[in-house]
């Protein structure tokens, strides 16, 4: 077993691969994905719908259902391994320093008990703090995600809070026991623009209050460029790119990762056509040996992607990319 030291990442995931049964028998939906997540760094996670980020994040939890689910690679918080050789390990560990938050807050809330009771009793589980020692840190947090009145509100049930204000509770109960690794699945995504920008930039501020990192999970681009230092976007499963934000912004790589890019909105020519990406992620079953995008790609070129399993390779600005015409691409100035 590796022993920690200071400079290990966070979170280290290694050719971590997910499959399901489903009518198609084992199908694989998250495949040979590399996450590296530093200390007091957020890291992105983007892609369309269906591409395999929210399973990603499940496995880290160690939440994916074992009858229907295998799991392989390796996943180690802070150099210590909580899932090798094909099981999970050290679920205490994962429990106490990884959280996780999600896009729909109040289907996480039990309807049944105040915000209050819902945040002390974690902390009751976590290390077993008397039931006023565990109410007043409940208040202490719904404080510091910004409820006002928190010793009053504490008291009130999740159906008299707003989407945004349950989003706070639920960061408030993903907080209270100080993880080192907050995964935040979309927690933006089911609020209004004006409430998503306070949530970010609470998330933020609490990022600085409490040293932790952050798997920040989105479909928004607009997003990353706010919160992320380094981003991987995913597609059908596989990272297809990963960097730095700026490099992301300034020198996209892979066409879809320009494809994503060229799908946001520009507020300062509103005559300019959006252009979406034709087409869907393609599910699971159907996903090729080589290029996965290649049937939505405007680059592509038979001969040349459609070659067996493409790698992760790294440019001279540090970013890896999953494309074999990368290079060319950039030679004729079709990429940055
Ligand atoms: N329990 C499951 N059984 C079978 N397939 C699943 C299951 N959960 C998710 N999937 C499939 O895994 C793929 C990735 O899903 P997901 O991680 O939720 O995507 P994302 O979060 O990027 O939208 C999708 O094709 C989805 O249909
Ligand atoms: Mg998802």
């Amino acid at each position: 077993m590796s022993t920690a030291v200071c400079s290990d990442p966070i979170l280290r995931t290694e050719s971590l691969s997910v499959e399901f049964v489903t009518d198609h028998g084992w199908t694989k939906v998250v495949d040979g994905v590399d996450l590296t997540i530093p200390p007091r760094s957020t890291v992105g996670l983007v892609g369309e719908s269906g591409s395999g980020k929210t399973v990603t994040s499940l496995a880290v939890m160690g939440l994916l259902p074992p009858a229907i689910s295998r799991v392989s690679g390796s996943i180690s918080l802070h150099g210590k391994p909580l899932f090798a050789g094909e099981k999970y390990v050290m679920s205490e560990l994962r429990g106490r320093d990884v959280s996780m938050i999600f896009q729909e807050p109040r289907r996480s809330l039990d309807p049944a008990f105040t915000v209050g009771d819902q945040i002390a009793e974690v902390v009751r589980r976590h290390d077993g703090s008397p039931r006023k020692v565990a109410w007043s840190r409940a208040v202490e947090m719904l404080d510091a995600v910004g409820i006002a009145d928190a010793p009053r509100r504490a008291l009130a049930y999740p159906h008299e809070f707003s989407g945004g204000m349950c989003q706070r509770v639920m960061l408030a109960i993903a907080m209270v026991c100080r993880p080192k690794l907050l995964i935040a699945d979309e927690p933006t995504t089911a609020l209004d623009v004006t409430v998503q920008q306070q949530m970010l930039r609470l998330m933020k501020n609490l990022q600085e209050e409490f040293d932790v990192s952050i798997l920040f999970i989105t479909h928004d681009l607009g997003v990353v460029a706010e919160m992320c230092d380094t981003v991987n976007v995913m597609y059908a499963g596989q990272v297809v790119e990963s960097t730095k934000v700026d490099n992301l912004f300034l020198r996209p790589r892979h066409p879809y990762t320009q494809g994503l890019l060229d799908a946001i909105p520009n507020h300062n020519d509103r005559q300019a056509p959006l252009r979406a990406i034709g087409g869907a992620v393609p599910p699971p079953w159907s996903w090729p040996t080589s290029c996965r995008f290649a049937d939505r790609c405007p680059h592509t070129i038979a001969q040349h992607c459609e070659v067996q399993s493409i790698a992760l390779e790294i440019d001279n600005h540090d970013t890896a990319v999953r494309c074999v015409r990368s290079e060319e691409l950039m030679l004729e100035g079709i990429t940055a």
